[in-house]
């Protein structure tokens, strides 16, 4: 039984509204997918919200409930989708064109997904160079866009009569820009929003039209939008939930797998080598330079934080760690990564570890799609406000507060989500120490 006061939450009554920047590759197939669920052709796997257990109490106790049962989780079947994207495709088209489901199962989807069909994006070349479309909205200023972006919502929200509604973002990367003066507080956003500061993306328009119409933002993209002062000052004002950056899908989910062992074993790292192939939308995107850049800076950054040179000079004070994306339409959404780990052992004796992962990047995307809106919107429905670090689980740069470093290893991760978890219903943390059954 839970000893202390659980957290109140409101139940998931009602319909759950997940808005989309962006109805490319990931989107399309988290929405084929919630389609093909409900028609019973397939199963949410990958999914922690749908396929995973919570321990509760002692290991004497059996107590294991499905993670669904134990919070109060909006239903897939509950959700209803709009997304905005630069493109005119229906969902039905723009899944075709991304090339990630087979025309077998799309066609069983189609009616649902031809009915979606995007709004009219707020769009800037200056941050996503290499693609350009006609869906955009009409010439204003960034606060105007902001405020057309507030208006597609409610307009959602009255057509749909959907009870709660959150947002992730799941377009394009935008270029790699840091902090401003105009981003430091909401009084110098609000400013900048109205004087049409260049510094303020797209991404960063919606995210501000999110908070201002009560809900939270997901960042699925290593872009910087939410990650700054003042929309952490307007979620926090507003009580709602921020996270991101940048789903942990592929590369960068099996070397928060892989570092952690190497640590927790002593063993040290000489070099480590990161190389992908991929022919998708998001390729092309991150063949730009700059769209490259935002990537390269969440990739790069798992290593040196779960490593700890500092804390372990002898084992990896000084290692190489280079990462590369290569754009090579052939393959299409099917990437396929390869790295080359230099590791050495007892005495200093060299020895490689070779990975070549073969992924399909939207598959292993989707259902972190689907956890992050229902969790997002349990966190909502908790009051819990401000950055998610519980979900840094899905994230290649987990947004922190500014005083502590990200945490990266994602066995750390999934504990502090489930003891999130816990903590909600009043459940003991578990510690892992585990003394009492050898009394
Ligand atoms: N495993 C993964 O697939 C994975 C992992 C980590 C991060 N991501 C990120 O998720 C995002 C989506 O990936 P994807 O493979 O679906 O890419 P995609 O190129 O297929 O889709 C992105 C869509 O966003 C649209 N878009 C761009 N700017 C927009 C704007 N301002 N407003 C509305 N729409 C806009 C584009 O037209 C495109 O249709 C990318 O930023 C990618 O880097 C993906």
């Amino acid at each position: 039984m839970p000893n202390q006061d659980s957290v109140q939450i409101a139940p998931a009554e009602g319909k759950l509204g997940v808005l989309i920047p962006g109805m490319g590759a990931v989107t399309t197939t988290f929405i084929a997918g919630l389609e093909a669920f409900k028609l019973g052709l397939g199963k949410p796997i990958g999914s922690l919200t749908q396929l995973g257990t919570v321990r509760l109490g002692k290991r004497t106790e059996g107590r294991s409930p499905a993670i669904k049962d134990f919070v109060p989780l909006a239903k897939m079947s509950d959700i209803e989708v709009a997304c905005w994207d630069i493109f005119e495709d229906n969902a039905y088209e723009a899944a075709t064109k991304a090339g990630v489901l087979e025309t077998a199962l799309l066609e069983q989807v189609k009616a649902p997904l031809s009915a979606i069909r995007p709004m009219k994006a707020v769009f800037d070349q200056n941050f996503v160079k290499r693609i350009k479309g006609p869906n955009i909205k009409a010439k204003g200023s960034k606060m105007e866009h902001a405020e057309m972006v507030m208006d597609d919502i409610r307009q959602f929200q009255k057509r749909t009569g959907v009870a709660r509604t959150t947002m992730i973002w799941c377009g394009s990367t935008e270029v790699y820009h840091e902090a401003a003066a105009v981003h430091a507080t909401l009084k110098d956003f609000e400013l900048g929003l109205q004087t049409d500061d260049p510094e303020i993306s797209p991404s960063q328009i919606y995210a501000y039209a999110a908070l201002k119409s009560g809900v939270g933002y997901a960042n699925g993209a290593p872009h910087l939008t939410t990650d700054m002062p003042a929309l952490q000052e307007l979620a926090r004002n507003l009580n709602l939930p921020i996270c991101g950056k940048d789903f942990k899908s592929g590369q960068t989910f099996m070397k928060t797998l892989i570092a952690p062992g190497l640590k927790s074993r002593m063993l040290g790292l000489n070099g480590w080598f990161s190389t992908n192939i991929l022919g998708n939308r998001d390729g092309e995107v991150l063949d730009e330079p700059g769209s490259f850049r935002s990537k390269e800076v969440t990739k790069s950054s798992a290593l040196e934080y779960i490593l700890q040179g500092d804390l372990y000079p002898d084992l990896y004070k000084e290692f190489y760690h280079k990462v590369r994306i290569e754009y090579y339409p052939p393959r299409g959404d099917a990437k396929e990564g390869w790295d080359n780990i230099d590791i050495f052992g007892w005495l200093g004796y060299p020895m490689q570890i070779k990975i070549n992962f073969l992924c399909r990047d939207s598959i292993l995307a989707a259902p972190l799609v689907l956890d992050l809106v229902l969790f997002m919107d349990l966190a909502q429905r908790a009051g819990m406000r401000g950055i998610q670090e519980w979900l840094s689980f899905y994230f290649k740069g987990p947004m922190h507060a500014p005083e502590i470093y990200p945490e990266h290893d994602i066995f750390i991760q999934l504990m502090k989500l489930k003891n999130t978890l816990r903590w909600m219903r009043g459940e003991d943390l578990i510690t892992h120490l585990g003394l009492e059954y050898y009394d």
